[in-house]
């Protein structure tokens, strides 16, 4: 596949993309990659562009890396601030989207506690539309930061065993994770306590297990989630005391993972509570490279969702 054949207007989940699209994702922003290096951090690609971050639930990494990939693209960014805007009036968000459309953006990045809420967006609006997550149901971009980190250190993804470990019931970043890596060729585990895993996992294509130590026994990648207390009805577990015995990763329980093995986090982390803090900052943490090739990923998303490669032919 070369760069020309992505023609896609949207990017809503990794569950539309094929695995040729994903390494021509992953692969452009190799080519992304050296721009956050150089000391003046700016390519025109994207010159004259206009991107519209629409942001309804809150973020850290996500926002900000989308922010700084579009001023290292040259883009023109408006950050859309939901509580000063006229939804607090009563406006409807496809009002409010109809409304931004008519100003002419190209792209419009969205994140909202809603699962299918950029998709409805993409149906209405001519602008390309950038899943940032969406309830729990997709977050295709930290997938995709997450598939580049591992074939840095891995080199690829055949046979890889990928464990994920935590709150997989109300995790949109498991989701996506698992239909990439299973798509290139991961061997993929998801262990939780059985309060936190979903029915019918198995069929996104992992394979599901009740034990930290069971997951983590020969995993070359070891991922692990926050509890997203926010997500839940009830609590699911008793204490977070309770949760760091059976669950937490500490530096001992993961010498029974391969001795190369990486670790990673999407992030917020709840030191303590899902992982030690010692393990966070240790030496197999690749956590703060997952954030810096967020950068890069983005700016691959932003280009070729914009168009302006086949504006070259
Ligand atoms: N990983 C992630 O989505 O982090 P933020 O919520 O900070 O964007």
């Amino acid at each position: 596949m070369t760069e020309l054949s992505w023609t896609r207007k949207d990017l809503l989940g990794i569950a539309d993309l094929s695995a040729a699209e994903i390494q021509l994702l992953l692969d452009t922003a190799e080519s992304f990659r050296e721009v956050s290096l150089r000391p003046i951090k700016k390519v025109p690609t994207l010159r004259g562009r206009t991107v519209v971050n629409l942001f309804f639930e809150p973020s850290t990494r996500t926002r900000s890396s989308f922010e700084i990939a579009e001023k290292r693209l040259s883009a023109d960014s408006l950050n859309f601030s939901s509580a000063t805007s006229g939804l607090v009036k009563g406006e409807s968000l496809v009002d409010t989207a109809l409304n931004l459309q008519a100003m002419s953006p190209d792209l419009i990045v969205i994140r909202h506690g809603h699962p299918g809420v950029p998709h409805m967006l993409a149906k209405r609006v001519a602008a390309g539309v950038i899943n940032a997550g969406d309830g729990a149901h997709e977050h295709p971009t930290q997938a995709l930061l997450d598939a580049f980190t591992i074939r840095q250190h891995k080199g690829g993804f055949e046979g890889l065993k990928v464990s994920i470990v935590g709150d997989i019931e109300h995790s949109r970043v498991v989701r996506s994770n698992v239909l990439l890596l299973h798509k290139l060729g991961a061997e993929v585990t998801v262990a939780g306590p059985r309060t936190m895993m979903p029915v019918g996992v198995e069929a996104l294509g992992a394979r599901a297990v009740y034990s930290l130590r069971e997951a983590l026994e020969g995993a070359d990648v070891v991922m692990m989630l926050r509890v997203q207390l926010e997500r839940q009805s009830q609590a699911a577990f008793p204490s977070a005391r309770e949760y760091f015995e059976l669950f937490g990763l500490t530096q001992a329980r993961l010498k029974a993972a391969k001795r190369d093995v990486i670790l990673m986090h999407p992030g917020p982390m709840n030191r303590g509570i899902e992982i030690a803090s010692d393990v966070a900052d240790g030496r197999y943490s690749v956590i703060l490279e997952q954030v810096a090739n967020g950068v890069a990923v983005r700016m691959a998303v932003l280009y070729l969702l914009s168009g302006v490669h086949r504006e070259a032919e």
